[in-house]
């Protein structure tokens, strides 16, 4: 069999590149000319489909790999490539990665000059997106070789990502310093929450930090702001709570109240509020202002006021992210009555993977994997009242059922098996925290939405109010340490913008005393007799079957209610320890409790087996097999047997002998 022409062409790249200075593709007359070359492009209008969203509308032929017509384009490995590579890697990457294809396979004339995209950008892609491209084990596409193809800012290169960025940098270079931050009320587009939280962020550069959790199907960053005293670290035993809005893209009031929030803080600390700056000295507070950006953009454009119950509540691709997370909680139910049945760090089952995983969970549950998370609260709107887990009902007939966590059945004296007071359970002292302090939700005299929750005080168990699975809440208590609450803000989804002010107004002192709550209870350290810390060590509460794990440097936080506990570490290899520990009432700081474990006497034989998990293997809580980088592809893309190709070939079989052999890694 010939070798088919692409390699043809790719071994004469390769020649023509290793002259120095020579660029194969602008050169058809075998000479080095450069910049004369360029000068006699003959600009077209771009008309490639995949293309359409470049920062450009001109380009000119032959391409940088030397592809003479639209046509013979549209027809080429490369182009197929670029326009199935979205759904190949899953939203990752995309729309950035398609984008750094279209400018070498479609290169921006400008005036009668071709200019060739900037390596910088390249490389940076690069990096990000190799996992990407190793996890699907397809090789990096040689077209987007960042060294052959793309040029240095010296060379006059454009940034081919530009528009994705929204013209930040711009903006980032305005002049900080402003003490007094003036907040808009007003809504924001995603290409202003950005501006604000990165602006925020530079004027607070000593105590806020931005970063991306990934990306939305659409390929917008999940943005979060992240407030410390020392971004971009975790300290050991400071806890740390997230916030998120917009999980549902229709319910708009909780992704403008993060964005004031953001601000309000990083502006109060700058002016000297004392509690403010105490809070984020002790605290490292995380806030996603969005979590589903692509479905804001379908509800606003709807816009406010009339927005309907449902355009926009779904990311992308259709799917509800409050239902997509793993349905632990049936897993829970189906062990509940065993002996030595947890709640606590249950694995993902290896179906959940089989079905349709939105990159916007997926990355929900890496940053949960990498940040030891304590406290958080996912905002939401259409109602007026907190609700607690768990959101699905213990008995799957019953629509309305009141199911509570381990955490809330049992409490400071179960061990003595005396009732607990209900004000002295833990969800509902974090539900309390927010809704006893809400001028709207306490407020008896108001006609409002929501009203049916008043006798309760504005709280309510999430299965008592209406049952459903794959909530995020649910999740996070059973496969993680972390303790969620849902926000319902108030009746209008998509309120108007003069109603802005006032949600802010109403929410701002329950949004802060929820966050102050991540200081109940006891923190510490568990350490060996040398003082090394031991992590993913349990920490047991006599009577609540709910353990907390502790963190890579050892330290924990186990949030609970005023009381005397009894409080039991272990790890394997080593002995237990067991302390009483007794809260006040009035406790406001965590109090601190560390424990020395002892290693037992000899070999690993008498290693003291935690309490079994029910996923194979029971790996540390922190979940190695549970990776949603690799497990899904793990589970859903068998190893190929050898010599047969990988998965994603079928994409390309139809291209006869231009297959992308290229892609294949062996
Ligand atoms: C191409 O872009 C230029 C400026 O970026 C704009 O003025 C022009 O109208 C665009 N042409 C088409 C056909 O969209
Ligand atoms: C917070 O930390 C900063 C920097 O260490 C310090 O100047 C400030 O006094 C602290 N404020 C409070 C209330 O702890
Ligand atoms: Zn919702």
């Amino acid at each position: 069999m010939p070798p088919p022409p692409l390699l043809l062409l790719l071994a004469a790249l390769v020649l023509a590149a290793a002259r120095p200075g020579c660029e194969p593709a602008w050169d058809p007359a075998g000479g080095c000319p450069r910049l004369a070359a360029v000068d006699s492009a003959t600009c077209v209008d771009l008309q490639l489909r995949t293309c359409s969203d470049a920062a450009y509308n001109q380009t000119a032929f032959p391409t940088l790999l030397e592809h003479r017509s639209r046509e013979v384009v549209e027809s080429s490995s490369e182009y197929v490539l670029l326009s199935v590579l979205h759904h190949l890697l899953e939203g990752q990457c995309n729309p950035d990665l398609r984008l750094l294809g279209c400018a070498v396979l479609a290169p921006r004339c400008q005036g009668g000059q071709v200019r060739r995209p900037c390596r910088h950008v390249c490389e940076g892609l690069r990096e990000a997106c190799q996992p990407a491209f190793d996890a699907i084990d397809m090789a990096w596409p040689y077209f987007l070789d960042c060294g052959r193809y793309f040029a240095s800012q010296q060379e006059g290169c454009y940034d081919p990502l530009e528009k994705l960025r929204g013209g930040l940098d711009e903006e980032e270079a305005l002049p900080s310093g402003h003490p007094a931050t003036f907040i808009h009320f007003t809504h924001h587009s995603y290409a202003q929450m950005v501006r604000v939280l990165k602006r925020t962020a530079a004027r607070c550069a000593h105590i806020a930090k931005t970063y991306s959790i990934g990306r939305s199907f659409d390929g917008r960053e999940l943005l979060v702001l992240e407030l410390s005293s020392r971004p971009g670290q975790h300290e050991l035993m400071e806890p740390e709570v997230k916030l998120i809005g917009n999980i549902h893209g229709n319910e708009v009031a909780g992704r403008e109240i993060l964005i004031y929030l953001a601000q309000y803080l990083c502006s109060e600390y700058l002016l000297g509020n004392d509690r403010i700056q105490r809070l984020l000295n002790t605290t490292r507070i995380h806030l996603l202002p969005s979590m589903n950006p692509d479905g804001y953009e379908v509800a606003a454009a709807e816009g406010a006021g009339y927005n309907g119950w449902t355009s926009g509540r779904q990311n992308a691709q259709n799917l509800d992210l409050n239902r997509n997370f793993p349905d632990l909680t049936s897993e829970y139910y189906r062990t509940a009555s065993a002996r030595g049945a947890r709640s606590d760090h249950i694995a993902i089952p290896q179906h959940y993977w089989w079905g349709k995983v939105a990159p916007e969970t997926k990355a929900i549950m890496k940053w949960m994997r990498a940040v030891p998370f304590v406290l958080s609260a996912s905002l939401h709107g259409g109602d007026l009242v907190v609700s607690y887990p768990f959101d699905f009902s213990k008995h799957p007939q019953e629509e309305k059922m009141f199911s509570p966590t381990p955490d809330e059945k049992a409490g400071p004296s179960a061990w003595t098996l005396v009732p607990l007071p209900p004000e002295l359970q833990m969800f509902k002292l974090l539900a309390r925290a927010y809704a006893d302090v809400h001028p709207m939700m306490m407020d008896r005299s108001e006609n409002r939405c929501g009203g049916n929750f008043l006798k309760r005080g504005s709280i309510i168990n999430g299965a008592d109010w209406y049952s459903f699975t794959g909530g995020m809440s649910d999740f996070n208590y059973l496969h993680s340490n972390c303790f969620e609450i849902t926000v319902e803000l108030g009746c209008v989804k998509f309120p108007p913008e003069e109603a802005l002010y006032t949600l802010w107004q109403h929410n701002k002192e329950p949004l802060l005393n929820f966050v102050e709550m991540v200081h109940r209870g006891i923190k510490g350290v568990v350490m060996d007799k040398f003082g090394k810390p031991v992590k993913n060590a349990r920490i047991s509460v006599k009577g609540i079957r709910h353990d907390i794990t502790t963190a890579p440097d050892g330290d924990y936080w186990r949030l609970l209610p005023p009381g005397s506990h009894i409080v039991i570490a272990q790890a394997p290899g080593y002995s237990k320890v067991i302390k009483k520990v007794t809260i006040p009432a009035r406790m406001k700081r965590a109090g601190r409790v560390d424990f020395i474990l002892q290693p037992l006497g000899t070999g690993p034989k008498n290693f003291l087996l935690g309490p079994r998990r029910n996923g194979p293997g029971g790996a540390g809580p922190h979940g190695e097999p549970e990776e949603p980088g690799q497990e899904p592809l793990g589970a859903r893309r068998l190893p190929e047997a050898s010599g047969s190709k990988p998965w994603w070939w079928s994409y390309f079989r139809s291209l006869g002998q231009h297959q992308p052999r290229w892609l294949l890694k062996y």
